[in-house]
């Protein structure tokens, strides 16, 4: 497979063609992510022809499966999860490709089966030695079975072998870069794909095309315009039954870390010499380096945890946090976290970053809203109204879109003002984003594309970052220290403190 930094043209996100025929293996087939997201994503990819006849799926975890049964659990969630299969005919030839391996992550053994299986798979199916191995394991599996792989020759040809992990990709700095460390001796990095879903959504890609392909924003974007930014990722799910993974996580690793750094790194970086992957992670490399939290002495003035307790969500009564089965008494796993970051480089001095997750809010929105300045002189401010400083906002769901604030003439005879919208939406363009994040990042990493995936220096960097919060959460202490808020109320009182502090306010949305 001709890898993309092997390719002159150095262009990235540029989807043309058809895959090159290989085998994806799933570690930990057996699990959700692979009915409800990995094969549907596949399948569709071969209903629109972009992946050729000959891929072939090998799902591997502890059952003892058939191959015929893992075709019918995938299929069961094809239909649960999905429109169902389609015409028939193209599900039956998908499917024929769909094998099974059972085997242990620690068990040397399984990976000689494994290994035997897609040799003969490679024959039958003519997959040519290319082979995609998906790690959709426990992330405490992953150095174990990037080991084994690894000392089976299994990641040997960098040309020929991918390796993708699922975040997260370590629960600190430390672990992180043991993980990177455990990949390094097995690797080259440009085979491996690091997932952040959070990359494969349309509007997050988005946000590469409005800073860098229209020039009226650019020299807006810095200190001498910019007030400050919010980023939010509001979901109205709570942990329900995965308090298992849940507990050991919390928002600050499942979303901020991420998630929500991502979305910070594409807003504040600069721009890239090229758009091609290694040019784009370097920037984003580049603006994590430079960004440390408000104020490192006092912790309460850059982070603030929260929990949710019982309240309700659309007229039905949920449990709180500490109620959820598997939670423990004493855990103190934030379910909300709220960041201030500062920025030591010449675009942003002195502009905050407000960056806000949680479970059980009021609403599932995910947005970044840019405040820019007010004007110096407040010429048309009576005692009754104030005008408002300019909001350009870049919706990632729902409404995908992107809208800008600004204040006009109320008709009339006096000059009153009032703030309106000016909105586009993909929608209204017919341009609603089609795919689900997983088929975008699938074909990437089957066409060599590495984009939209987290370098291992990033993922370093941005542990680096939250650093000192997690030194500071990771302590023992009494629950009744975090505070709380309400299930479908937004953040907790300390959150809007963390804020209105400094004279400002989190937006409504
Ligand atoms: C996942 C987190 O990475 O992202 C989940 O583990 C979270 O806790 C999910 O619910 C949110 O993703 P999305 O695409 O629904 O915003």
């Amino acid at each position: 497979m001709v890898s993309l930094l092997e390719n002159p043209l150095r262009v990235g996100l540029q989807q043309q063609g058809m895959a090159e025929p290989q085998i994806i293996v799933i570690f930990g087939a057996s699990g959700d992510l692979t009915w409800r997201k990995l094969v549907p994503a596949l399948y569709k990819l071969r209903q629109e022809r972009r992946i050729p006849p000959e891929t072939t799926i090998v799902g591997v975890a502890r059952r003892e499966w058939s191959h015929e049964y893992f075709r019918e659990q995938m299929r069961k969630g094809m239909e649960e999860a999905h429109d169902g299969v389609g015409p028939e005919e193209l599900w039956k030839d998908f499917s024929n490709g769909l094998f099974y391996c059972p085997g242990n992550i620690d068990d040397p053994e399984s990976y000689q089966k494994l290994n035997d299986l897609l040799s003969e798979l490679d024959e039958k199916r003519n997959t040519r030695g290319n082979r995609l191995f998906y790690l959709s394991v426990a992330p405490k599996f992953f150095p174990e079975a990037i080991k084994q792989l690894g000392s089976k020759g299994m990641l040997e040809d960098a040309d020929k072998h991918r390796l993708v992990i699922e975040k997260p990709f370590g629960r600190d700095l430390a672990s992180a870069k043991n993980l990177n460390q455990v990949v390094q001796k097995y690797c080259k990095e440009e085979q491996v794909y690091r997932i952040d879903h959070y990359l494969g959504k349309e509007t997050v890609q988005n946000l590469l095309v409005f800073r860098f392909a229209n020039a009226i924003f650019e020299p807006l974007w810095n200190r001498n315009f910019v007030d400050h930014v919010q980023i939010t990722v509001a979901e109205t799910v709570g942990v329900e039954d995965r308090a298992g993974y849940y507990e050991s996580s919390g928002a600050l690793r499942d979303m901020l870390q991420n998630h929500l750094m991502q979305l910070y790194c594409l807003t504040a970086m600069e721009a890239p010499n090229a758009m091609d992957a290694d040019s784009i992670r370097t920037e984003k490399v580049k603006i994590l380096k430079a960004t440390r939290l408000a104020d490192i002495g006092d912790l309460a003035y850059s982070a603030v945890r929260g929990q949710y307790s019982a309240g309700w969500m659309k007229g039905e009564h949920v449990p709180g946090y500490h109620e959820e089965p598997g939670v423990a008494e004493s855990s103190t796993t934030p379910t909300f976290v709220a960041t201030k970051f500062v920025v030591d480089n010449w675009r942003w001095k002195g502009v905050p970053f407000y960056l806000r997750t949680g479970k059980r809010m009021p609403k599932k929105v995910s947005e970044i809203s840019i405040h820019f300045r007010e004007v110096p002189s407040q010429m048309f401010t009576s005692a009754a109204q104030q005008q408002s400083a300019n909001v350009l906002t870049m919706r990632i769901q729902p409404n995908e879109g992107i809208s800008l604030r600004f204040d006009v003439k109320v008709p009339g005879g006096d000059f009153r003002t009032r703030a309106v919208d000016m909105d586009f939406t993909y929608g209204s363009f017919g341009l609603q984003a089609k795919s689900d994040a997983y088929d975008r990042l699938f074909l990437d990493c089957m066409m060599g594309d590495q984009t939209l995936f987290t370098r291992g220096d990033e993922v370093e960097a941005a542990w680096q970052v939250v650093t000192p919060i997690l030194s500071a959460w990771d302590a023992p202490a009494d629950p009744a220290t975090v505070p709380r808020y309400e299930a479908g109320t937004w953040e907790p009182v300390e959150a809007e403190l963390l804020i209105n502090r400094d004279g400002r306010r989190w937006r409504r949305l």
